[in-house]
């Protein structure tokens, strides 16, 4: 999100030095190379590099005297106990408020906790010691990874808090550019306007997947039932994706934050702790159609398709795929996967999976087939082809991205999350999930 930001800003003209205590992160930079895998981004970040309004550096020394502005865009990872983990942003302040010149503006842009930004008025103010006048505003980000990019010059709006509205509206000319409805408000609540817009998100999630469990059981398709339902424009159709739940490094870390916060002060945030649950259940529910397939997962081969939280990303913080295959090992069955991005951090993190070359390989001697991440290059496989090198032929459709009856047409026994169709299907027209494929699944072992 910092080097989205930095590149982004530089894009829209401004002078920019990113600051990451990591020298050898920072040494790669300068090389010309991006770290993570984000599309557009190393177009936009060589662009300015080459135009010289784009720069990169350790030392905050050297980057925080001349700035106007300086951006706080630190992880604010988990903590033991569901908190958000401010080490970070407690040494990124102090680093600034050594070096600050007179009349600077402090953005935070990471998803701090509510009272974060009094928090840093607090410890700069402390260490200049009225010496330095200084301005501190909330200035949350919504873009997503895998379209971060695109996000930050179309943002739905732009949300600035601060106790002195004067330095939100400096900041607000920052953004004027992207022509987006700019929201000025106190510092708390556009801290909590970042917190409520991602649990919203996630309590969409955690709804549909909610719905796909009854609809499994009550033989309805739930991919039709948020097309029905997202033609409501109060509901809308975004986000209704039924699924193996969220993953990634927002929602997880800060519906837990939330919750958190809200415990500690007297709340019982009974909502989000539903989210959260109902979010393990989708995961852990592909499991459960794995074995109503297979029946034990001892030795058997299974292929994965897809590793990343989501596509378009090499990011595999909290991916649903790395639990499902840690279950999978931990049952003793053999899995083989396959990503068009992730697999080279996946390998060092899963050193007992099989990495193979295509997806193609993935199905080769396998007895399931799952489907982890909606890459786009997995919607236009051949299937047959597919099928034909499966050892049995159970696919577990984890982003609903496969036709149930042309699945079936092709002889898999589809399992998709939420369509009523494959329940009938993978028990030929009878009802409920199968003893006769649990049956043939047992023979093909003997
Ligand atoms: C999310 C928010 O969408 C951004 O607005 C926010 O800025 C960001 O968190 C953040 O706080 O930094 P991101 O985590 O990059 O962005 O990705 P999303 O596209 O929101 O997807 C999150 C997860 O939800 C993924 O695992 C995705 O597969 C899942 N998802 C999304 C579903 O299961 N169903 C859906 O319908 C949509």
């Amino acid at each position: 999100m910092g080097l989205v930001t930095g590149a982004c800003l530089a894009d829209l003209g401004n002078d920019v030095t990113c600051v990451d205590i990591d020298e050898a992160k920072v040494a790669r930079l300068n090389a010309g190379q991006i770290p993570i895998y984000e599309p557009g981004l190393e177009e936009v970040v060589g662009r300015n590099v080459r135009a010289g309004r784009l720069h990169f550096t350790s030392s905050y020394a050297s980057a925080v005297p001349p700035a106007q502005f300086i951006y706080i865009a630190v992880n604010t990872p988990a903590g033991q106990a569901g908190e958000a983990d401010m080490s970070q942003a407690r040494s990124a302040t102090q680093s600034i408020a050594q070096h600050l010149s007179p009349d600077a503006i402090i953005i935070n842009k990471s998803t701090m906790p509510i009272g974060t930004g009094d928090w840093v008025t607090m410890m700069v103010g402390r260490y200049v010691e009225g010496r330095v006048p200084f301005h501190v505003v909330s200035n949350p980000e919504f873009l997503r990874e895998g379209s971060a990019i695109v996000d930050f010059m179309n943002p739905d709006r732009v949300v600035l808090g601060s106790t002195d509205p004067e330095a939100a509206k400096i900041v607000a000319e920052l953004y004027v550019p992207l022509n987006a409805p700019i929201m000025i408000t106190d510092l708390r609540t556009a801290e909590m306007i970042k917190y409520a817009s991602n649990a919203f998100l996630a309590t969409k999630i955690s709804f549909i997947n909610e719905m796909a469990a009854i609809c499994e059981r009550l033989g309805a398709d739930v991919k039709e039932v948020a097309r029905g339902m997202g033609l409501d424009k109060r509901v809308g159709p975004a986000f209704l994706e039924a699924g193996v739940g969220y993953g990634g490094s927002c929602f997880p870390k800060d519906i837990m934050a939330l919750a958190h916060m809200a415990a500690v002060h007297g709340c019982h945030p009974q909502l989000l702790r539903a989210v959260m649950d109902i979010n393990h259940d989708a995961r852990r529910s592909v499991l459960i159609k794995i074995r109503e397939g297979l029946g034990s997962l001892e030795d058997r081969r299974i292929g994965v398709l897809g590793l990343a939280f989501k596509p378009n990303t090499d990011d595999l913080r909290e991916a649903p795929a790395l639990e499902i295959i840690h279950l999978l090992v931990q049952e003793g069955a053999h899995v083989q996967a396959f990503d068009p991005a992730a697999m080279e951090m996946a390998q060092r993190m899963l050193p007992s999976v099989h990495m193979c070359s295509d997806a193609y390989e993935v199905a080769e001697g396998a007895h399931a087939l799952i489907l982890m991440t909606d890459w786009n290059e997995f919607k236009s496989l051949n299937m047959r082809r597919l099928k034909d090198s499966m050892l049995y032929p159970l696919l577990i459709d984890g982003r609903n991205i496969y036709d149930p009856q042309e699945m079936a047409a092709l002889g898999f026994h589809y399992r998709g999350m939420g369509r009523g169709y494959d329940t009938a299907q993978s028990s030929n027209g009878n009802g409920a999930a199968s003893a006769d494929v649990v049956e043939a699944s047992r023979s093909i072992r003997v």
